[in-house]
């Protein structure tokens, strides 16, 4: 079998590394730079002829620019004679509009799918889609990785009155998973609007009164769905809150709000790297997703199964 090859562009190096090391793969030696007036220059410096080919890139603000850069690297391999091409992206940017919101909008999601196939993606590697259909926007074989196993070991020793919480009826299956891997039960925020204008009232779908309540979601962005969510529940009577979600987007001012808050725990993923100021906040953890990506890698890379990582 010939052998993987791993290039990073400029979104998530140190991930990038990690899945490296963990893999035996040195990164592929190639240019990712800029022109000066800020167009991407890529060229790679290691014959890829025939070859499997991983490029990590998750596509996380700035969004276009990291898009665009996986794109001309992808545009390079192919060109390259590479075998196959598996960009992998544990963030998929532009996943949030993945349907029409309202009359006139984009389908950003489809978007985005349709370029990365035209510039030559095989296949996509991605952990926790905002939304699980959008492996039906690919023509392309998707691996959707879940976080589930890593999240599920960090909080393994958890005991008592634990309840895990989905800040929103979208994100029920992926709680649900979550509660079944932890043995506990399931709670529901229900966010309603009654009238126009009257502000968001939230109501929850089972009892947390006196129970450590653990929100799971998929992104942590502004952070005011985590923070909403977070009061709604102690005012509800929860004794703790914290909060695993699996892509720290942390902008504005999130990491300051959540600093600010009632939440105790954050914990996170590596899909995105944390600002200096994410970094220094000493309620958000992050925990590594790279032995889960290495290990999707080898098993594309030897034709096995992958959602066998999740039984
Ligand atoms: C929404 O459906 C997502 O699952 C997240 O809850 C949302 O993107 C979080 O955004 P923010 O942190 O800005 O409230």
């Amino acid at each position: 079998m010939t052998e993987i090859v791993l290039f990073s562009g400029n979104a998530n190096p140190a991930l990038a590394q990690k899945i490296s090391q963990k893999l035996g793969v040195p990164l592929g030696d190639a240019t990712v730079s800029r022109f000066s007036d800020g167009e991407t220059r890529v060229e790679l410096q290691v014959n890829i002829r025939g070859r499997d080919v991983f490029i990590v890139q998750p596509t996380c603000a700035p969004v276009n620019e990291h898009l665009m850069e996986a794109m001309v690297i992808v545009d390079a391999c192919r060109r390259a004679s590479a075998k196959t091409i598996t960009l992998v992206a544990p963030y998929f940017g532009y996943a949030r509009q993945e349907r029409k919101s309202a009359s006139r909008t984009p389908i950003t999601a489809k978007l985005v799918a349709e370029i990365m196939e035209v510039a030559g993606v095989t296949r996509l590697l991605t952990l926790e889609l905002h939304n699980s259909a959008i492996q039906g926007f690919f023509n392309i074989p998707v691996d959707h990785l879940f976080v589930k196993p890593v999240i599920s070991e960090y909080f393994k020793n958890l005991h008592g009155n634990v309840i895990v919480v989905s800040p929103d009826a979208g994100g029920v299956e992926r709680a649900r998973a979550m509660a079944k891997q932890l043995r506990c039960s399931l709670a529901i925020i229900d966010k309603r609007r009654d009238t126009p204008n009257e502000c968001e009232v939230m109501n929850i779908i089972g009892d947390v009164k006196g129970k450590f309540c653990l929100i799971i979601d998929d992104i942590v962005d502004t952070g005011g769905s985590l923070i909403k969510s977070t009061e709604a529940l102690i005012e509800n009577g929860a004794s703790e809150v914290h909060a695993a979600i699996t892509h720290p987007v942390l902008s504005g001012t999130a990491v300051q709000r959540i600093a600010g808050s009632k939440l105790q725990q954050l914990v996170v993923t590596d899909s995105i790297p944390l600002s200096l100021e994410a970094r220094k906040c000493n309620k958000i953890k992050q925990i590594t997703v790279a032995g889960l990506l290495s290990e999707a890698i080898l098993r594309i890379h030897n034709q096995d199964s992958i959602s066998s990582l999740f039984l």
